[in-house]
């Protein structure tokens, strides 16, 4: 059973990886099979990890430096993964845009960027309806492919425990893909191909973009002439992985003891983050999350209080660690310049460490006449540059963004330099969930948020 009775005064009692069984569980499929379940638990918890401490430590330091604005964290990739897109072109292409958009981002800023994907683990997904009616007939809904399939089938729809055994495979099949383009030259700015962008139409974003590479490549060669050596690890770059900690079985099974103090690390991906629909403080997310050592991303969004903020916060970091803590705020172009200031000055009031981020996506999504979610590159943008003045009025730093995109020429979202209108949407519409930028649009909004920072910038000078 994975639903018990709760009370909110259980919560400071001992944590341990299952005590969230003890709390309220949102956003969890009914699985008719117990006994398979707890044996997938136990398979899991035999297998080895995907990600390690020293590596999930790094990031953490990476994320506090962040919030000090002397990094920027770049966060994006699928709504949700597929087992079925786990191939090369995809992962490669997905990793291109992430790429191109931190050397647009590092170039502009002059600030280390630190890249963090959605994937390897993106495959479970809240819904705001437990069942679906299609024809008469009513059945679960899709929740991502670690519970069941999209078709609108009985027996896709009936969520199997063991589709957490090909979640842990794909994220594994994906991560080792990943790691090895990252020390194997991909990123090499001497391999030209590997920056070439194919999927852009647009001539000013491409020219804007060839600018940026042909002045590192110029720097590059310099340093590399006048010191008549290699420059060391501009080959190579690092990835962060990250998925939404929303099916607490699995996290509970990659959930491991590690070194002398015995700290309890969730080891199937470097930043897990909850949800704005299991961000409750007496919920068994927050139960969960709260003693693990990875650092935790909370989206953030309409209906949240400054108090009731600082009490979540306390809940999850009560030593108020630096690059524990990432919000990532998901109002809406409407809604973020009422919603956030409330929660930036409760933050500052307490003295609490935080890293904000900004998720333009999730606040912006409509449904268009013919029925299709989309979002609009135009209220994306706004959200995005919003939140940057509204974190410049408070005296507060945003330190990155949070993006649902992908490397396939997809037609999901509405406008961007490439003018995508309603009716293109039908023509290269792939997400089974959320619609995502594609690769020119990813680009142009990374872009954007160099303008905007210039922008600002001047106007302090000025
Ligand atoms: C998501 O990031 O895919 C998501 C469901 O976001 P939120 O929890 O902010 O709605
Ligand atoms: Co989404």
């Amino acid at each position: 059973m994975l639903v018990a009775s709760s009370s909110s005064s259980e919560s400071s009692s001992t944590w341990s990886k299952n005590s969230w069984r003890g709390f309220e569980a949102e956003q969890q499929p009914s699985f008719e099979d117990e006994v398979q379940l707890g044996e997938v638990i136990h398979e899991l918890e035999q297998k080895p990890p995907l990600v390690t401490p020293w590596e999930i430590d790094r990031l953490a330091q990476q994320l506090a430096a962040a919030s000090e604005g002397k990094r920027f964290l770049l966060q994006g990739g699928d709504c949700a993964e597929r087992f079925n897109e786990c191939k090369p072109e995809i992962i490669s292409n997905r990793l291109k845009v992430l790429l191109q958009m931190s050397l647009v981002l590092v170039y502009g800023l002059r600030l280390p960027v630190v890249r963090v994907g959605r994937f390897a683990g993106q495959y479970a997904k809240p819904r705001s309806s437990d069942m679906e009616e299609s024809n008469g007939e009513i059945l679960p809904s899709y929740r991502g492919d670690i519970v069941n399939a999209p078709e609108f089938g009985r027996q896709a729809r009936r969520p199997a425990p063991r589709r957490m055994i090909q979640a842990y495979e794909h994220s594994a099949m994906s991560l080792n893909y990943i790691r090895a383009l990252g020390e194997g030259g991909f990123a090499d700015l001497r391999h030209p191909e590997n920056w070439n962008l194919g999927f852009v139409q647009h001539d000013s974003l491409r020219s804007e973009y060839q600018g940026i590479v042909d002045s590192i490549l110029e720097a590059l060669q310099f340093m590399e002439a006048v010191s008549s050596n290699p420059i060391g690890d501009v080959d190579r770059v690092s990835f962060y992985s990250s998925h939404e900690a929303l099916l607490l079985p699995y996290e509970e099974a990659f959930t491991r003891m590690e070194g002398k103090e015995g700290a309890s690390y969730n080891l199937s991906t470097h930043f897990p983050w909850i949800g704005k629909r299991t961000n409750n403080i007496d919920g068994a997310h927050v139960e969960y999350i709260r003693g693990i050592q990875n650092p935790i991303g909370i989206k953030v969004g309409p209906g949240m209080t400054g108090p009731e903020l600082v009490a979540l916060l306390q809940r999850i970091n009560p030593d108020n660690r630096p690059g524990r803590i990432t919000l990532i705020t998901r109002f809406g172009a409407t809604s973020i310049a009422e919603g956030l200031p409330p929660l930036i000055r409760a933050i500052q009031q307490e003295g609490l460490n935080v890293l904000w981020t900004c998720d333009p996506m999730h606040g912006n999504t409509e449904t268009v006449s013919n029925g299709i979610k989309t979002r609009r590159f135009k209220n994306i943008l706004s959200e995005l540059e919003q939140a940057f003045d509204v974190h410049a009025a408070c005296n507060s730093i945003l330190g990155g963004v949070h993006l649902e995109l992908t490397g396939e020429d997809v037609t999901e979202c509405l406008g961007g330099a490439g003018g995508l209108c309603e009716s293109d949407l039908s023509r290269a519409y792939q997400s089974e969930v959320d619609p995502r930028l594609n690769g020119e649009q990813a680009l142009e909004l990374a872009f954007a948020i160099v303008r905007k920072q210039r922008a600002m910038r001047l106007e302090k000078l000025g």
